[in-house]
């Protein structure tokens, strides 16, 4: 799995699959990269809403590998 932190921007995950578990709900997700907000300001947590563009945000940008 790759985990990417866009510059100025969200954490994105690549994924085949995946569902997501809140408030006693899960629900199936359909896109292929999923995005985590990183800057703490989304009002969808723990997804990026683009909230960060706003307060600008600023975070390098890093790539994650995981095996
Ligand atoms: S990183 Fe996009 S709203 Fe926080």
């Amino acid at each position: 799995m790759k985990i990417k932190a866009a510059e100025n921007g969200p954490y994105l995950i690549e994924v085949s699959e995946a569902k997501v578990k809140r408030d006693g709900k899960e629900e199936a997700l359909s896109q292929k990269t999923i995005a985590l907000c990183r800057c703490g300001q989304s009002s969808n947590k723990p997804f990026c809403d683009g909230t960060h563009r706003k307060h600008e945000f600023k975070g390098g940008l890093a790539e994650i590998e995981v095996r």
